[in-house]
């Protein structure tokens, strides 16, 4: 059985109490359903060189790839502010790489759930289709 909504934002929530945070103490949990229903969760995991740390998004999607999953259906995302945190731009973009623009991300906030598609958060983005193609032009 595939997670509800509200499975998978409990995932990201148990997900991010795990979070090593001790540079900016603002924890993220991520919750990525694969196209088989299985959850794959990771937290933001920080470091003292702060460019290596690793963002919840990243750590999920890390974890599902290593268990040879590439297709997914939606995530989740928490932070413990409950401030409706979406992924950053990088993550956006570490998304796309797998994700189409219908994929969908649901945002937990005190207010409520936002949800959000893949394409409205980054539009137009580069994609592997876009190298390929470039590399069909040069033979
Ligand atoms: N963070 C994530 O884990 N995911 C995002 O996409 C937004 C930012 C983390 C990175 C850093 O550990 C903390 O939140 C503050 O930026
Ligand atoms: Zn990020």
């Amino acid at each position: 059985m595939p997670p509800s909504e509200a499975e998978l934002l409990a995932a990201a929530e148990t997900a991010h109490e795990q979070a090593y945070v001790p540079y900016s103490s603002y924890p993220v949990g991520a919750a990525l359903q694969a196209a088989d229903g299985t959850v794959y969760t990771g937290c933001n995991v920080e470091n003292a060189n702060y460019s290596n740390s690793l963002h919840a998004e990243e750590a999920a999607l890390g974890s599902a790839v290593s268990d040879g999953v590439r297709a997914f259906e939606r995530l989740a995302v928490v932070s413990a502010a409950a401030d409706g945190v979406t992924p950053c731009g990088m993550c956006r973009q570490t998304l796309a790489e797998f994700c189409g623009e219908d994929f969908v991300i649901l945002c937990g906030s005190a207010d409520g759930t936002e949800r959000y598609t893949l394409g409205e958060l980054l539009p137009e983005t580069i994609t592997k289709a876009h190298l390929d193609a470039a590399k069909e032009g040069q033979q």
